[in-house]
């Protein structure tokens, strides 16, 4: 029995089952990507990448917050602000880390996340370190949030509600409420976490999102795939 010996195991039940997952050759007809504006092949895309690395912005060298910061994410997220109609972006290398951080970082102790039950697993990781309390709400179900909030008032719950939701859910095709769920949000002096990454690009004016729109006071936006 070596130290290895129960990952072995457990690869070996997987294998079993035929559930090991390894790394495939990128091949045949695309309906499993999440490429649909076809970016990752654009040559205006793959023209503005060589032009940015020719201005110098190969590695960022160190965290942003040291010395990696450059005037090129600078400009890459006044660009997005401007686009989104959005007081500020931040980027993040990948949308799994935004959702993450802003999950672990934004709600504090004392508020409620109550998230769509079909929501991405980057944020049910993020949960994992959330200090607020997190509660599930029916997909798509504006209604089952709100008896959520509710029960959270009436156990004493002070703090603020967060909703998370995504815009376009990518595995059922299906819109969120998100008018309902802004509303819902500002009834009851909360935010609203919209996770546009199957939406941008895709769905509102010019592709801005169906975030882009709501007139909330203290909605919080998530772009996921604006990087
Ligand atoms: C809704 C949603 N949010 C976040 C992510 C994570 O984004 P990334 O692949 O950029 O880490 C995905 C990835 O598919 C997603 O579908």
């Amino acid at each position: 029995m070596t130290r290895l010996s129960r990952f072995e195991t457990a690869l070996e039940g997987l294998s079993r089952k035929d559930r090991l997952r390894g790394l495939a050759p990128r091949e045949g007809l695309d309906f499993a990507s999440n490429d649909y504006l076809g970016l990752a092949a654009s040559p205006r895309l793959a023209e503005a990448v060589r032009e940015a690395i020719g201005r110098g912005a190969v590695g960022a060298a160190g965290s942003r917050l040291l010395r990696g910061n450059h005037p090129e994410h600078e400009a890459l997220e006044a660009e997005a602000a401007a686009f989104f109609g959005a007081e500020k972006a931040l980027y993040f290398g990948a949308g799994f880390s935004a959702n993450v951080a802003l999950i672990q970082t934004l709600p504090q102790r004392g508020d409620l996340v109550v998230h769509d039950e079909l929501i991405h697993a980057s944020v049910h990781d993020g949960l994992k370190g959330c200090r607020a309390e997190t509660v599930a709400f029916a997909h798509n179900d504006a209604g089952a949030a709100e008896d959520a909030i509710r029960a959270f008032r009436e156990r004493g719950g002070t703090g603020a509600p967060w909703i998370a939701a995504e815009s376009l859910y990518s595995m059922d095709g299906d819109r969120a409420p998100v008018a309902e769920l802004m509303a819902l949000a500002e009834r009851n002096d909360g935010f609203l976490l919209l996770d546009e990454a199957h939406a941008t690009g895709v769905l509102g004016a010019r592709g801005r999102g169906l975030g882009r729109d709501l007139r909330g006071t203290r909605g919080a936006r998530l772009d996921p795939h604006l990087r």
